[in-house]
């Protein structure tokens, strides 16, 4: 077995990740969250809401996973979020089109179907399962799509990306926080697509869970107030001109800016922001990297957009999270279908005085002549512009009639006027999370193994902020005396919000190794010697070291190790490796 074969194993043999329906034959891009994925991924979560929300000060929102057909007019995904398929005459197989021409075309997306189809003709690309003719090229649009209410009256569609919920929330969001530039939304939910052929686990779900944040700023002023903080943090970046060279270069964020490799503080900082979560689940810094899309590549919505990619055993480099400039794009798309103005007045920090030309139409003349029109027609000639004042004759339109007006009947004045502000339509700078590829890369990247008694022993290597299980309470045997003070240690933990499981089934020995292999990061071995000198044994899973520790300081020793503020060593009395047998 290679590592991604014995990941994928464990993590099902030990309940982290299962296909799912498999009672009724599965069905692929579906996993169920076993008894420890359940967990691992809401304690994923849970630091994602740490980072964005409580630090940063977003709001957390929570739309219907359901959207009606506007929203995905506007978002552009009812006529553009499509991939296009070719299928086999012969066994009706069915194929993504633009993936069946990678090898001869450098970037297929940039073709039209006629084109592909054209390529595959030209080519002679048969079926790769049969080797018989293909079909032309059609599109396949990945939402799926449902009827609300009875009498099939309504579309719907399962939102493919939690992000429209928060664009189509923009004015109560902007009321929210108080009329004022920049604040943000964001939403940990479902997205589902209908994806061609989701072969690789978790990494391709039919329906999947994203964490996004849209970050409306003010698009004249791309700094941050917080860019100081990250600065000097290093990192790899695989930009564009990187790319072509073919090697990612390492440079801290400060640097990335001022030398323009990313385009603004704003954008760097949530980049920066979103290696820092990952580094935090324990996503390995020496297999990720943050890729520059190229042009040609870029969604239809983005400007600007950078890919944090992993490195996972068999599958290659592989997209977890998009951090994407998607501009003034979406709200502005929103204000087009559904007619309301989705802008923000912003204050000047000091009003300014601006000339102003104002129309004074010549009432006397027009009321007999244009009798109870009159106003109307003068209310008409006052909305005009400079431009449409030229010339010895002037057109306005009223009750959708054109009517002919001579320029000596209208004057023009320069008046000063003092100006607060203006409308703007906010920018967009969004982190898009895929949380069950976030959660596979931290079990790729935590799994390792080691030789113990002449054994391979297995490991998850997970940080103690995501680990499912926290302490694992183990007496040493089945014994009533030493069950008692177990349950005791055990209720104590619980009682203070830890994860604790509690086994007396087999040997110690195998006890550690069951735990070892789910990451739990530490084990409480109630003994003899707990009886005799009330201490107990904590051993730490990385090193197999253990250390005897009093029965009244476990729970307050626990705390301090699982949220890194006490060194193992420091702990308790050395009593040196644990004995795995
Ligand atoms: P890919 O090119 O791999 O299909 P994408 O560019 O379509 O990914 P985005 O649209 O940018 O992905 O979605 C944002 C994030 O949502 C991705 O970084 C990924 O982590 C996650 N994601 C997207 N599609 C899926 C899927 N089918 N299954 C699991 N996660 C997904
Ligand atoms: N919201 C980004 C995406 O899902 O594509």
């Amino acid at each position: 077995m290679d590592k991604n074969e014995k990941v994928n194993e464990l993590a099902r043999r030990r309940g982290f990740l299962w296909p799912a329906f498999e009672l009724y034959g599965g069905a692929a891009g579906f996993y169920d969250y076993g008894p420890l994925g359940a967990p691992l991924k809401r304690r994923i979560e849970d630091i994602w809401r740490q980072f964005f929300v409580i630090s940063e000060g977003f709001a957390e929102i929570e739309a219907p996973t359901i959207g009606v057909e506007g929203i995905f007019q506007a978002s552009g995904h009812l006529s553009g979020f499509s991939d296009p398929l070719t299928g086999c005459k012969e066994c009706k197989e069915i194929y993504r089109a633009d993936h069946l021409i990678k090898h001869i075309v450098e970037v297929p997306d940039a073709l039209s179907n006629e084109e592909i189809y054209k390529c595959i003709q030209e080519n002679e690309i048969g079926c790769p399962e049969c080797g018989g003719e293909l079909s032309e090229v059609y599109e396949f649009n990945l939402m799926f799509k449902t009827m609300i209410g009875p009498g099939n009256k309504m579309a719907g569609y399962l939102r493919p990306e939690t992000a429209q919920g928060m664009f189509i929330n923009f004015p109560r969001l902007l009321r929210h926080f108080r009329d004022s530039l920049p604040f943000a939304a964001v939403q940990i939910g479902k997205s589902f697509r209908n994806e061609i052929s989701p072969r690789q686990g978790v990494i391709r779900l039919r329906e999947f869970t994203q964490a996004e944040a849209e970050i409306f700023i003010d698009p004249r002023d791309k700094t941050h107030p917080r860019f100081d903080e990250v600065k000097d943090i290093k990192m790899k970046f695989y930009s564009q001109a990187a790319q072509e060279r073919g090697e990612p270069e390492e440079m801290t964020f400060g640097e990335a800016v001022g030398r323009g490799v990313i385009a603004h503080q704003t954008l760097a900082y949530y980049i920066a922001r979103t290696y820092q979560f990952l580094l935090a689940v324990g996503v390995a810094p020496d297999k990720m990297r943050f890729r520059q899309h190229k042009s040609d590549e870029m969604a239809h919505y983005a400007a600007d957009c950078w890919d944090a990619e992993v490195f996972l055993d068999r599958l290659g480099w592989i997209e977890i999270v998009g951090v994407a400039d998607r501009t003034d794009y979406d709200l502005k798309a929103h204000t087009a279908q559904s007619k309301v103005n989705l802008s923000v007045f912003v204050n000047f920090d000091e009003p300014i005085k601006r000339q102003k030309l104002v129309v004074k139409p010549d009432f006397k003349a027009l009321g007999p002549r244009f009798k109870g029109k009159a106003k109307a027609v003068g209310e008409a000639l006052k909305a005009l512009g400079p431009e449409e004042l030229k010339g010895d004759k002037i057109r306005v339109m009223v009750d959708g009639e054109t009517i002919e007006i001579e320029s000596s009947l209208v004057s023009c004045e320069s008046v000063e006027e003092e100006v607060r502000g203006e409308e703007i339509v906010p920018h967009v700078i969004e982190p898009s999370f895929g949380i069950d590829r976030i959660l596979y890369t931290v079990l790729d990247h935590s799994y390792y193994e080691d030789a113990v008694d002449g054994e391979t022993r297995a490991v998850l290597r997970f940080h103690p902020a995501v680990a499912p299980i926290e302490v694992a309470v183990l007496p040493l045997m089945d014994r009533e005396e030493l069950v008692f003070p177990a349950k005791k240690i055990q209720e104590e933990l619980r009682g203070l919000g830890l994860r604790v499981d509690y086994d007396t089934s087999g040997s110690i020995g195998r006890r550690y190794r069951r735990n070892d292999e789910i990451g739990t990061p530490y084990e409480v071995t109630v003994d003899y010697e707990t009886l005799e000198q009330g201490t107990v044994t904590i051993r730490d899973r990385d090193s197999m070291l253990q250390i005897r520790v009093p029965l009244g300081q476990v729970a307050d020793k626990l705390q301090a190790l699982l949220c890194k503020a006490l060194k193992f060593e420091e702990a308790g009395t050395m009593v040196g490796p644990a004995k795995e047998e």
